[in-house]
């Protein structure tokens, strides 16, 4: 028996016999040579099968094999400079595994809701390959941030009997007799983790019934949210911008041959560095009114505003000091202007909007109980969060980066739809 080896590892075999697992992407007929193009996962190579170097069931095998095929592919492998990944395998043995029937998605150009139908097997495509691998990287870049500054990553639950952001875009769901959301954030229960652990963050899926149809919007998505006892909004930017740094220029390093097949211009990308340019709402609000774009003071941003602020910088750039008015209701207002909050907002650069939200919470115990009772869910599912204000209250602060937006804008894919496996939107949950 042969070695099995994966593509990616190809190098190491030069001269050597190998065996490889994968799926037919390709296939060039030349008559007495067959090329197959193989793809196992982690990359893509050219088996070639000359008719006189196996039997003649064989070669009618490679030459009718079709797309998507399963096959396992014997042979040399042979530096080749023309090849795509530099090197190519002299096959002397091919065993088909499972020949695919015809195959939907073909090189020609496909509709989008097409595509999206067949989400399954458009998965295997290269360029949501690439995007995949890339998620996977941010993924992993966030986890090593965090895990090596000190912060404990503790899960949180995703059945809720509160509700953390807007309460209009909760899903709901019956739990023996009482009412349970899906959670929009487990912000509330890093804030109670913080008062045992100091510092933590959570990783998980989080619900939103968003009821418009938007690029950047789903309503199952992705939120790391760190949070930290003792922090304030200063020392929360600064977290911010560590970490977004590092995840932009890890991926950069260890994802490079991704980005390329994206065709990814990574111009901008390459300046993200500490530190990121700081905004308040106000100033935000004059750049806007200069720029001719409409907005009241009072009103948050849409993607309208967000895009064209960040118009004005090559790096992402923070907006802090939002009105309280348009702000979730655990925001620590402002003592000297209590009409604006302690919150800010990350918005990446090159039109892909807010990826991160987060600020300092309120501490107070007073100003908590009276923002609860507007929030038109029972107080009782909130004692708990109550609770942290009156044992050992300490000024706090976290955020959440939202990692499909984050996926995108590293991707520059201009919908966020392809940047999760199986999106859930506005119309669709199939497959
Ligand atoms: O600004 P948001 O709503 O903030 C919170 O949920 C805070 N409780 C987080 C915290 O402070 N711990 O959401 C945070 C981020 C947004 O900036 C965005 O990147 C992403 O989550 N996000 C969505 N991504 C995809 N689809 C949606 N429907 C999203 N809603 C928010
Ligand atoms: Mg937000």
């Amino acid at each position: 028996m042969t070695e099995h080896v994966y593509i990616e590892d190809i190098a190491a075999y030069e001269g050597k016999e190998v065996t490889l697992k994968g799926w037919l992407y390709n296939k060039t007929d030349k008559g007495k040579l067959q090329f197959l193009l193989v793809r196992d996962g982690t990359g893509v190579i050219q088996a070639v099968v000359f008719e006189d170097d196996v039997s003649p069931e064989m070669f009618e095998a490679a030459q009718t094999v079709t797309q998507e095929s399963s096959l396992i592919v014997t042979g040399t492998v042979r530096e080749d400079r023309r090849a795509p990944g530099g090197y190519e395998l002299t096959a002397n043995d091919v065993e088909i595994v499972q020949l695919a029937e015809d195959y939907p998605i073909t090189p020609k150009e496909h509709g989008v809701e097409f595509l999206m139908d067949r989400r399954h097997l458009w998965l295997r495509s290269s360029r949501q390959h690439a995007i995949l691998r890339v998620r996977a990287e941010v993924v992993r870049a966030i986890r090593d941030w965090l895990d090596s500054h000190g912060f404990v990553n503790l899960d949180t639950p995703i059945l809720t009997p509160s509700s953390c952001e807007d309460t209009t875009t909760l899903f709901d769901t019956d739990y023996f007799g009482d009412r349970a959301y899906l959670t929009q954030s487990g912000q509330l229960y890093n804030e109670a983790h913080i008062m045992s652990f100091g510092k933590v963050y959570c990783f998980g899926p989080t619900f939103r019934a968003e009821k418009s149809k938007t690029r950047r919007h789903l309503m199952e998505f992705w939120m790391v949210e760190p949070e930290m006892a003792w922090a304030d909004l200063d020392e929360c930017m600064r977290v911010e911008e560590e970490l977004v740094s590092y995840i932009v220029q890890t991926t950069l390093k260890n994802r490079a041959e991704e980005l390329k097949t994206l065709e990814r211009d990574t111009t901008l990308l390459a300046k993200v560095a500490p530190p990121f340019p700081r905004l308040t709402y106000d100033s935000a609000v004059e750049i806007l009114h200069r720029d001719g774009v409409s907005i009241e003071w009072g009103d948050d941003f849409g993607a309208p505003h967000e895009v064209a602020l960040a118009e004005h910088f090559e790096k992402p750039v923070f907006v802090h000091h939002y009105p309280t008015q348009c702000k979730a209701f655990y925001m620590e207002f402002d003592p000297e202007r209590p009409e604006v909050c302690l919150s800010v907002d990350l918005l990446a650069t090159e039109g892909y909007g807010e990826i991160i939200g987060g600020g300092q919470r309120t501490a107070s115990y007073e100003y908590l109980e009276q923002q609860v009772k507007q929030l038109g869910i029972s107080r009782q599912a909130y004692e708990w969060y109550l609770d942290l204000r009156r044992y050992g209250s300490v000024p706090h602060s976290g955020f959440g980066l939202g990692l499909e937006r984050t996926v995108a804008w590293i991707c520059g894919v201009k919908h966020i739809r392809e940047t999760i496996p199986f999106p859930r939107m506005l119309g669709r949950m199939y497959p």
